[in-house]
C-alpha cells in the first residue's frame, strides 16, 4: 500500500500523467471535431442531394450569345449550346474566323433543321455600337437567353515593359467589352425573369501573378462585377456566373506565351495546360446549375475556397466547407507564394549572371 502511495505522489509521474491526460483530451477533441464535420458535411449532402429541389437551368429552344466565340474556349461553349438545343449567336471580330466556326457550331446542333446560327462582327469596346448591334440582334433571332462573355486577351510583362496600349486593349476587351454587353442585353433580361450571365475571369482573377499586372487587373474587375451582378439580379431569377480558368491551351495562349517574362512562364509551368473543351463543359454546367464559381479540379477547389470572401454561397454544404478550410487552406496559400518567391529569386540570379555574360 504504501509503496503505491509513494508510486503515484512522485511529482514526476503525476507531471507526466497529467500532461498525458491533456494529450488524450486534445487528440480526442481533435478526432471529435474531425468526426462531427464529416457527419455534419454527410447530413447536409444527403439533405442537399434528395430534397433540396435545385432545378438545372435547359437552353433547349432558347438563344445563347457568346462573344469571342469564334475561337478557344468561346467555340466551345457555343459548341455545347448548340448540341443542348440552342439557337446561338457568336461574336468576334474577324469574318473569317467567325464564318469557319459558324460550320463548326452547325454541325454540332441537335437539330439543323430547327436551331438557328449566326455570327455577328463586332467590336465590344464601344458601347453605342455594342447596345444597338444586340438590341437588332434580339430583334432578329430572339431574346437573349444565356450570354456568354468569352472575349478576352492576355499580354505579359513587368509593369515598365507593359504599354499604355496593350493595357489599354485589355481593359477594353477583358473588362470594358463585357461590361457593356451585360449592361446592354440586361434590362430585357430582368424584364423576362429569366437569364444567365457568364463571365469569363482566369485564376489570375483571384490572385497577382509576376508579369501580369495589366491582366490581372482586368480580371479582378470582373469578380468584382460578377459579384454586384450576382446581387442585383438574383431577384430577377437571373444567375451570374464567374469562370476561373487555369492556363487553357488556345490561340490566344499561343500568342501569350510570346509575350511572357521567364519569372512567369516559371509559375504558370507549376500547373498543367487545360484544354478549352474542359472548362467550357465545367463552366456551361455550372452556369446551368447556377454556381458563383467555376473552377476545374482539386486546384480550383482551393483557389475557390480560399477567396471565397463575400461571395455569393450555393448551399449549405458549401458554407461549411468553407468555413472549416479557408483558415487551413490560408496556409497552403502561403507555401505557394512562398515558392513563387523563391522562383523569381532564382530567374533574377539567373537573368544577372546572363547580363555578366554578355557584358563580358
Ligand atoms: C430558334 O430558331 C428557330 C429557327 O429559326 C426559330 O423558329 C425559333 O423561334 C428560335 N428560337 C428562339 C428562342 O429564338
Ligand atoms: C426562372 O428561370 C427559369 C429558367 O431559367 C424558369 O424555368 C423559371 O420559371 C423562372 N422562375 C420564375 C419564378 O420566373
Amino acid at each position: 500500500m504504501g509503496f503505491s502511495r509513494d508510486y503515484f505522489s512522485s511529482d514526476f509521474l503525476h507531471n507526466l500523467l497529467h500532461k498525458h491526460n491533456l494529450m488524450i483530451f486534445g487528440l480526442y477533441g481533435i478526432i471529435g471535431f474531425i468526426l462531427l464535420s464529416i457527419v455534419i458535411f454527410c447530413t447536409l449532402f444527403v439533405y442537399e442531394h434528395f430534397f433540396w429541389t435545385n432545378k438545372i437551368k435547359d437552353v433547349r429552344k432558347k438563344h445563347v450569345v457568346v462573344t469571342g466565340g469564334s475561337s478557344g474556349i468561346g467555340k466551345c461553349m457555343a459548341i455545347l449550346a448548340a448540341k443542348k438545343g440552342a439557337n446561338v449567336t457568336i461574336i468576334a471580330r474577324n469574318v473569317e474566323n467567325l464564318e469557319k466556326a459558324k460550320h463548326e457550331i452547325l454541325q454540332a446542333c441537335e437539330n439543323k433543321d430547327t436551331q438557328r446560327v449566326e455570327y455577328l462582327s463586332l467590336d465590344i469596346g464601344d458601347y453605342e455600337t455594342v447596345e444597338k448591334a444586340l438590341a437588332d440582334l434580339e430583334n432578329d433571332m430572339g431574346p437573349i437567353y444565356m450570354l456568354v462573355n468569352c472575349a478576352g486577351l492576355a499580354i505579359a510583362g513587368k509593369i515598365e515593359d507593359t504599354t499604355p496600349k496593350s493595357l489599354d486593349i485589355m481593359m477594353r476587351t477583358n473588362f470594358l467589352g463585357t461590361y457593356y454587353c451585360i449592361k446592354a442585353v440586361t434590362p430585357r433580361m430582368k424584364a423576362s425573369k429569366e437569364g444567365v450571365i457568364v463571365l469569363v475571369s482566369s485564376q489570375g482573377g483571384l490572385l497577382g501573378i509576376f508579369g501580369y499586372t495589366a491582366y490581372c487587373s482586368t480580371k479582378f474587375a470582373l469578380r468584382g462585377l460578377a459579384e454586384s451582378l450576382a446581387m442585383e439580379l438574383q431577384p430577377y431569377n437571373i444567375s451570374v456566373t464567374l469562370c476561373l480558368p487555369p492556363d487553357t491551351d488556345t490561340p490566344g495562349y499561343a500568342i501569350e506565351e510570346l509575350s511572357k517574362p521567364i519569372e512567369t512562364k516559371a509559375i504558370s509551368q507549376m500547373a498543367n495546360l487545360v484544354q478549352p473543351e474542359v472548362v467550357a463543359e465545367k463552366a456551361f454546367k455550372d452556369a446551368l446549375a447556377r454556381n458563383f464559381f467555376s473552377a476545374l479540379g482539386l486546384e480550383g477547389f482551393i483557389m475557390t475556397t480560399l477567396c471565397a470572401g463575400m461571395s455569393p454561397v450555393k448551399s449549405y454544404r458549401q458554407l461549411f466547407v468553407q468555413v472549416l478550410l479557408m483558415g487551413p487552406l490560408r496556409f497552403i496559400g502561403i507555401v505557394y507564394l512562398f515558392i513563387f518567391q523563391r522562383i523569381i529569386a532564382q530567374c533574377k540570379q539567373y537573368t544577372n549572371s546572363e547580363n555578366i555574360k554578355k557584358v563580358k
